[in-house]
């Protein structure tokens, strides 16, 4: 693992859109993980500014609301259309997203984890971390060789997520399609961004802690090729600082990325 910390939110969030956009100038037809949430909003809005296509890529979504129909506003369907899916000249038919809709949802969930092994796998995915330490919507105890089923979210995620719901945590779904930690940790790469003080307990926990089922986002610790990209604040209590930052001002792969 490598953790790149950036002076501001806006840096950080650069730095992960000219990493995507790296990936999908080197491998046109990539595999692309994406995950939804405020903090990715502007990662979006940066990869619909660049000059990187889209064309040939396929996307997976990380979760979907159960219950929320996709043209609901609040939906992660609707939120890839509006931040990212409009903007750029990706096919809209290689855009999966889990079917929060579905009658059933066992099935929606083996014919999402289908459609990744179709697609020869995830080559580079996306990561948010919520504050109750999850990554998609793997919840505390989800086991680290989950894969994409439902889950019920805890009152601290929906408290998280309520300002999308007009500010009221009860209006948030009780419960969604979330890829699990296995599958998240089968793909090629991972790109978690964190950004701003609420996160830094919990990517210091997800980075330096124990591994543990109670924080989904420390099975990244298992991943052979996971970058963690932060700002300052989201930083703010991680112990291996000094390290991190010598990595990043030495290591010949980043040496294009230092002047951001
Ligand atoms: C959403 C997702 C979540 C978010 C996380 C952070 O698809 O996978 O894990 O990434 O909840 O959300 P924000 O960025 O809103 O703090």
């Amino acid at each position: 693992m490598e953790v790149i910390t950036q002076a501001t939110a806006e840096q950080a969030v650069k730095l992960v859109s000219r990493l995507i956009e790296d990936r999908v100038k080197v491998k046109p037809g990539a595999v692309l993980g994406l995950a939804t949430g405020r903090t990715m909003e502007r990662v979006y809005a940066q990869l619909a500014m660049s000059s990187a296509s889209f064309k040939e890529c396929t996307t997976f979504n990380l979760d979907e609301y159960i219950g929320l129909p996709s043209d609901d506003a609040q939906s992660y369907r609707h939120y890839m259309w509006e931040h990212f899916f409009s903007k750029v000249d990706i096919d809209i038919q290689n855009t999966f997203v889990p079917d929060g809709q579905a009658t059933d949802l066992q099935q929606a969930a083996t014919d999402f984890e289908n459609a990744i092994e179709t697609a020869g796998g995830i080559d580079t995915q996306l990561l948010g971390i919520g504050v109750a330490g999850h990554i998609g919507f793997n919840e505390p105890l989800s086991s680290i060789m989950s894969r994409t089923r439902d889950k019920c979210l805890t009152p601290k995620t929906r408290e998280q997520n309520a300002a999308m719901f007009g500010g009221d945590a009860n209006k948030v779904p009780k419960r969604a399609l979330t890829m699990g930690v296995g599958t998240i940790l089968q793909a090629r790469e991972l790109i978690l961004l964190a950004t701003g003080s609420a996160k830094a307990d919990i990517v210091a926990r997800a980075v330096e802690g124990p591994i543990t089922s109670m924080v989904s986002a420390s099975s990244i610790q298992l991943h052979p090729n996971c970058k963690v990209i932060v700002d300052e604040e989201a930083a703010g209590c991680l112990q291996g600082r000094e390290y991190y930052d010598f990595v990043f001002a030495n290591e010949p792969e980043w040496e294009r990325y230092r002047q951001n």
